[in-house]
């Protein structure tokens, strides 16, 4: 059970993985380094006793290799008390030196092992594990995710969080806990989503939680809106090839029930005061990755429907530069998972700075829509792919959603404006099946460009944080080199990097009143005077777009600002392309998780 729980969770992205279990009032277990198939194969060998009672982890490696004495769990001295831990224990070098002067033996090098010594420490004060969980997290500095087992407390497993993901599932006559629900869909639906600094006491029958201080804390129970087919390939090879597939219902389902009538916008969720709304005057959207993309792509839309400045920052970097930040300020933290620590800690800092927080979210009860003022989820269903893709597409459309909704709230759009553009929205998932149904010569492109060694991708306005998308998904998981660029700052530099029969995609804005599509042309001729093998994707109709073409991909017609829904389909779907035919885990890349729990 715990290996089929572990299993689903291997899109995380893991580098080891290991499970104990209590009988008899001793622990057993097994830990190896590698993929699951190890742990598998070891167990085979040597089978558990029957328990009913155990923890299972899969490790992606900061502190120590990912070898098999770093694996999780880890146990104290005596055998008595295992551990998993997700996230970093920052002080964990001056724990360490204090458990080794007192003459604890490691056995490992990661920070995570202290836990276990500390945790068999507080037993010898208590003999409660929750209580001693307790005692141990007040000493943590960091975020983590901490699960523990007492060979001589049966029946019972512990868990403390704080700031890395944990949630209770509640089955009949046995409860789970987990980093991921898809771990324990299998056998419940309904959950519990756990609150910050929070303790966890289960039992077959019986779930406590209290807080670090020894409360009975308050907790939201909910059901999980999708059941294990969603969680499983259903006749697709790969989870990616699925989710891209997937992007008319994404879009649709995140459309879903936000539009009345009459064309007007409700975001149910949105918590924030209206004054406060209509009073914004200034946004920051931060992500990560391809959420980042998603939010530069926002941008055009957002200042131009609703005249509000919007910067994009990486998560990553803003809270280090003492961002300028009001009261009127808006910050967008985009998460798919809700759960990445860079973009946690940059809406933290905005809160502390007593911002606005709407959050773009698509795993409900997360810990960024947690700890947001508002969240819009995306109902993309759970994406399984490491690369992100119909994630992608629903958050474009739940940031419309939101620069709609201000400039509806604003003021700065008349309602039959924002009814032809929620209009040309809706009309997005029938757009996306039909391109999607058309995918076949990008099969053959990417048979042709196998034995490329670098790729380049070109837009401008919208196009742009396509063509770094486009390059994203490529370098993720085929390990190409690929990078993306601005089309008109070529020529300031990049164009050096042009050669003869050098693949680079072009993204073309639809012809329309500005010199936009224009330049972009001029663009794509200044490569192919360089000899590079022009792949453009541009309107279906766009003629001048398909002379300057070697290969051509026809998009469906529409505005500017939403042709970045439809351009990056062919993109995913290339890069997807390349990695099977590499032969490579498109849906597992090396080095990757698929939520970044650490900063
Ligand atoms: O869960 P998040 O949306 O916060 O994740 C952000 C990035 O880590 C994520 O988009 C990453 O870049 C993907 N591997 C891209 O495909």
């Amino acid at each position: 059970m715990i290996l089929a729980g572990l299993k689903r969770l291997e899109y995380r992205g893991y580098d080891s993985a290991g499970i104990t279990v209590v009988a008899d009032g001793q622990l057993a277990g097994q830990k190896k380094a590698g993929k699951l198939a190890n742990l598998t194969a070891a167990l085979e060998q040597e089978p558990l006793p029957e328990s009913h009672q155990g923890i299972g982890h899969t490790r992606w490696a900061t502190h120590g290799g990912p070898t098999d004495a770093n694996a999780h769990p880890h146990w104290s001295m005596d055998n008595r008390v295992a551990i998993v831990h997700n996230g970093i224990i920052e002080n964990f070098a001056q724990l360490r030196s204090e458990l080794m002067a007192d003459g604890v033996v490691f056995r490992s090098q990661t920070d995570s092992e202290t836990v276990a010594h500390l945790l068999r420490r507080a037993l010898d004060q208590t003999n409660d594990l929750a209580e001693a969980m307790r005692q141990v997290c007040q000493r943590l500095e960091g975020a983590f995710t901490l699960v523990a087992v007492d060979a001589t407390q049966p029946d019972r497993v512990v868990a403390a969080r704080r700031s890395s993901p944990l949630v209770v599932g509640v089955g009949e006559g046995e409860n789970f806990l987990a980093s991921d629900v898809a771990s324990f869909i299998e056998y419940t639906r309904q959950a519990i989503e756990l609150g910050q600094d929070q303790i966890v006491d289960i039992t077959p029958t019986t779930v406590n939680v209290t807080t670090f201080d020894g409360a009975v804390a308050e907790v939201r129970p909910y059901e999980i809106e999708w059941d294990l087919t969603a969680a499983e390939k259903g006749g697709y090879d790969w989870f990616m090839r699925k989710e891209i597939f997937e992007q008319p219902q994404a879009a649709a389902d995140t459309l879903l029930g936000r539009v009345d009538t009459s064309g007007r916008l409700h975001l149910d969720e949105m918590r924030i005061d209206p004054a406060l709304l209509r009073s914004i005057d200034k946004i920051v959207v931060v992500a990560c990755g391809t959420a980042y993309h998603a939010g530069l792509v926002a941008k055009y839309a957002i200042e131009h429907w609703t005249r509000i400045p919007c910067e994009v920052e990486l998560a990553s970097e803003f809270r280090y530069r003492d961002p300028i930040i009001t009261r009127t300020t808006l910050v967008v933290g985009i998460s798919q998972s809700g759960e990445t620590m860079d973009t946690l800690m940059a809406i933290r800092h905005a809160r502390e700075q007593h911002a606005a927080v709407i959050s773009i979210c698509n795993t409900n009860g997360a810990t960024i829509p947690r700890e947001s003022d508002a969240v819009i989820y995306t109902h993309a269903g759970p994406e399984i792919g490491v690369a992100s893709t119909k994630c992608f597409t629903a958050q474009i459309i739940a940031c419309y959603l939101l620069g709609l909704y201000l400039a509806q709230e604003q003021g700065m759009k008349f309602g039959d404006e924002i009814v032809t553009l929620v209009r040309e929205l809706t009309a997005i998932p029938d757009k996306m099946a039909d391109l999607l149904e058309r995918l076949e010569p990008v099969e053959a492109l990417a048979e042709e460009l196998l034995s490329a060694e670098s790729v380049i991708f070109l837009g401008r306005h919208v196009g742009y944080p396509i063509a770094l998308e486009g390059a994203l998904k490529l370098k993720e998981i085929s390990y190409l080199h690929a990078e993306g660029f601005a089309a008109g700052e070529l020529k300031h530099g990049p164009i050096a990097l042009i050669e003869p029969g050098l693949p680079v995609f072009v993204v073309v804005p639809p012809p329309g009143r500005d010199s936009l599509h224009d330049k972009v042309i001029s663009n794509i001729q200044e490569v192919r005077a360089r000899g590079a093998q022009t792949i453009v994707l541009a309107e279906s109709g766009d003629a001048a777009a398909r002379a300057q073409a070697d290969h051509f991909f026809g998009l469906p017609a529409g505005p500017t600002l939403f042709q970045p829904l439809l351009a990056i389909i062919p993109l995913q779907f290339f890069a997807c392309e390349i990695a099977t035919r590499k032969g490579y885990d498109v849906d597992q890349p090396r080095n990757l998780a698929k939520s970044v729990t650490v900063e």
